[in-house]
């Protein structure tokens, strides 16, 4: 397929970027002509991420390591890249944590560490990137999940994290909407090789009711969510904002039962 959107001359950050589908956002942008930063936890995971969007074109490429659970970081990293930038046009903010857990065999803690990486960590994101973005044409998109709106066992921490990440940019549409920044979501159905998958789907029975589960009948590729991006951030999607889009081969629209059938073995052996 060829490259259909130009992103010549505009800068781009992935928060999260350094692996899976965020990586994917990344490398997709860059490829479409974009300067690309992006930001993580591991610093050796930035250096390799940096690596490989400059050979994707963009020779401007750069990262720095941090947490978004820490706000004073992540407001200082983005405003270094800003300044060596001079300007910055599309943020994707997508750096979360899961893991399979009933709400009885996880602690307070745990349930804690997927808010505050998610559900904290996009806010911090939101507070540290509007500064830079206060422009008509800038965009802004959260990567969230299905859990967002489909209720599903072993996951009431990631359902919580993600709907409130999908009411923060229903919210800042209407906050930042008068100074033309546009805020959307993204909910990515079930993505192939990737972290989550893995650890969502840990054997092939469940990846095959996973596939099984989906109308189009496949688990979605990272390269599906990149392309979506690409349009949600580009000019032909100058009126969408405050929206919450599924890109996920049509599993909302029923696919949770039966993949809760395909989980059924995994959940009963969770600690309860
Ligand atoms: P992944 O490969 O684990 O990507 C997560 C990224 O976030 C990594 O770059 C990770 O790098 C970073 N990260 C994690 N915790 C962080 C923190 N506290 N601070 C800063 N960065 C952090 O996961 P994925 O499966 O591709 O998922 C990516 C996004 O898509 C997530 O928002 C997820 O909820 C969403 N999603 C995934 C699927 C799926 O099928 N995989 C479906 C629906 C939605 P470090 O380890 O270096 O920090
Ligand atoms: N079941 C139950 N509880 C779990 C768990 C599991 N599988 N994995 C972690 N936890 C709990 C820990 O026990 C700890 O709670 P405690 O202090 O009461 O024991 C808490 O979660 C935090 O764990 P820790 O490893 O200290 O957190 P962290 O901040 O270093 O990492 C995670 C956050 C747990 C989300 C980690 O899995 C992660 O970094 N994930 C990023 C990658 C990812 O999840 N990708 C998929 C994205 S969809």
């Amino acid at each position: 397929m060829s490259m259909p959107f130009d992103f010549k001359n505009k800068n781009v950050l992935v928060v999260g970027g350094t692996s899976g589908i965020n990586r994917g956002i990344a490398e997709t942008f860059a490829k479409a002509g974009a300067c690309v930063a992006v930001v993580s936890r591991a610093q050796e995971k930035v250096n390799d991420t940096i690596q490989s969007l400059k050979a994707c074109g963009a020779a401007g490429a750069r990262g720095f390591a941090a947490d978004v659970r820490e706000a004073e970081a992540i407001k200082n990293g983005v405003a270094e890249i800003a300044a060596a930038w001079g300007k910055l046009d599309v943020v994707v903010s997508g750096a979360a944590g899961n893991f399979p857990a009933l709400a009885m065999g996880m602690s307070p803690n745990g349930f804690r560490s997927v808010i505050e990486i998610d559900l904290l960590g996009t806010f911090h994101v939101m507070q540290a990137v509007y500064p830079h973005l206060q422009k008509p044409g800038a965009s802004i998109i959260n990567i969230s999940a299905p859990q967002a709106e489909v209720p599903m066992a072993g996951q009431s921490h990631v359902c919580a994290a993600k709907a409130g990440v999908d009411m923060i940019t229903r919210t800042l549409c209407l906050e930042w909407g008068a100074e033309g920044v546009r805020i959307n979501s993204i909910i990515p159905g079930p993505i192939d090789n990737t972290e989550g998958m893995k650890r969502l789907a840990p054997n092939e029975a469940i990846r095959a009711a996973v596939k099984k589960s989906v109308p189009l009948q496949r688990m979605g590729s990272t390269d599906d969510i990149a392309n979506a991006c690409l349009f949600l951030a580009s000019d032909f999607a100058s009126y969408i904002t405050g929206a919450v889009i599924p890109v996920d081969g049509g599993w909302a629209q029923g696919g949770a039962a039966l993949v809760g059938a395909g989980l059924a073995d995994m959940l009963k052996a969770m600690p309860k």
